[in-house]
């Protein structure tokens, strides 16, 4: 994993499980969220100077149907992200969003809107900012 990835399986998870189970994924796995409404993936950015950041998520979703999550930046509703369908679990592609994040530790949630839960989420990179979670060289 690059110096700027916040893996999800490190990230704090709410009605979600760390799996392994289709390739392509960064570090040791993603995150399952579980197929509720209210399913969430919370990772920590630390952000050397407030300002615009582009958070990228890296996810897959084997299914036809979009699974979106709403967004909050430290507790702020920050918008919602669509996942659509990428063709196969095995298939990982990128969402991206610009935030305002502050200085120092932002935590970026997302949020399961859907009775199907989120993607499968591998991790989050954001532009500029420093990792906050143990990077592996
Ligand atoms: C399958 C797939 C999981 C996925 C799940 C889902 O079980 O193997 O990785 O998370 O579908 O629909 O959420």
């Amino acid at each position: 994993a690059a110096p700027t990835d916040h893996e999800s399986e490190a990230a704090t998870i709410s009605q979600g499980a760390v799996e392994k189970n289709h390739a392509g994924y960064s570090g040791t796995g993603f995150v399952n969220f579980d197929n509720v409404v209210g399913s969430y993936v919370e990772y920590t950015v630390n952000a050397a100077q407030a300002g615009t950041k582009t958070l990228t998520f890296r996810y897959a979703n084997g299914t036809t149907v979009d699974r979106p999550v709403s967004l909050s930046v430290n507790g702020t509703a920050a918008g919602t992200l669509s996942f659509p369908g990428t063709g196969a679990w095995t298939t990982w592609k990128t969402v991206t969003k610009d935030v305002a994040l502050a200085a120092g530790a932002n935590k970026i949630r997302t949020t399961s809107t859907t009775a199907n839960g989120g993607p499968n989420a591998d991790k989050l990179t954001a532009s500029g900012v420093a990792d906050a979670e143990a990077p592996t060289p």
